[in-house]
């Protein structure tokens, strides 16, 4: 039987590389979106399929622990339970320190760190269970180096390494692994959101001269889950150009 995998954020940029990654590597995917995109989430699954991708959308607010717990529970009831977990869902909120309000600083901590915890948290036990799981975490490069103008979100992405060491050191015994994958920057909504101006600057620091395509990581994050990468754990992949080097 094939095994389940959850994409969050499956419908964004490197999220839909990842589905795609993934149903190419026969595992049954489901997306989740932004709870309220309902219209987008349809239509973004009819064009899958118009690819011969077959993938489930489900809403979810990652911030909220119990929309993760509802999530999982109807996830589970339909389709079955999760064997892989990538929590890629996640959001900028750029300002630099001296400006940056409190609901900004919480709005990223509560879904680029909080979120990781609220969806991991469901699956996790079922995994060690079963003795087998999968879970990549989507960080950043600028999680592993700090970047100008996001306090929030460098915080958020440095823990969220953090906890993928601690959750490798609970899996290993069990067959569960757990990775980050750190992309510079790649070429999706979230970076088009940096002034032209800024991005270029940024992109000329770049050793190989431009930004990343979403198929760079979701190529890395199928290699993670396969089903012969039980040896990799508590690794974070630096996948970025040669922009930063650790
Ligand atoms: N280093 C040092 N100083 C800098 C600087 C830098 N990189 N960039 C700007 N400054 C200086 C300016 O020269 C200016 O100096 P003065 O006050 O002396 O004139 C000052 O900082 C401007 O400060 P402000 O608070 O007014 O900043 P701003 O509003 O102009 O810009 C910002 C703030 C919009 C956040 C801008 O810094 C920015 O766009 N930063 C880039 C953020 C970024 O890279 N985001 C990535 C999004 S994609 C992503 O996150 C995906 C991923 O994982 C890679």
């Amino acid at each position: 039987m094939s095994r389940i995998a959850v994409v969050t954020g499956g419908t964004g940029g490197i999220g839909t590389a990842t589905c795609q990654a993934l149903c190419r590597q026969g595992r049954r995917v489901v997306a989740t979106y932004h709870a309220g995109n309902h219209a987008g989430a349809a239509a973004w699954q009819q064009a899958m399929q118009a690819q011969s991708f077959e993938v489930a959308v489900y809403p979810v607010d990652i911030s909220g622990f119990v929309s993760c717990q509802e999530l999982i529970g109807r996830v589970t009831a339909d389709i079955g339970a999760v064997d892989i977990l990538v929590n890629n869902a996640g959001m900028t909120r750029d300002s630099t320190l001296k400006k940056m309000s409190v609901e900004n600083w919480l709005a990223v901590i509560n879904t680029d760190l909080n979120g990781v915890f609220n969806m991991t948290r469901q699956v996790f036990d079922g995994m060690l269970m079963r003795g087998w799981g999968r879970v990549v975490n989507i960080s950043s490069v600028n999680g592993q180096k700090g970047q100008f103008g996001q306090a929030n979100y460098s915080a958020a992405k440095a823990g969220v390494h953090g906890f993928t060491m601690a959750a490798a050191q609970e899996g290993a015994r069990k067959g569960v692994t757990v990775n980050t994958i750190s992309p510079g920057y790649i070429g999706t909504e979230m970076t088009l959101a940096v002034a032209e101006e800024v991005r270029q600057q940024i992109i000329a620091k770049i050793p190989v001269g431009h930004m990343g395509t979403p198929d760079d990581i979701a190529r890395a994050v199928a290699f993670l889950c396969d089903d012969a990468a039980g040896f990799i754990t508590g690794a974070d992949f630096s996948i970025n150009g040669g922009q930063h080097m650790g």
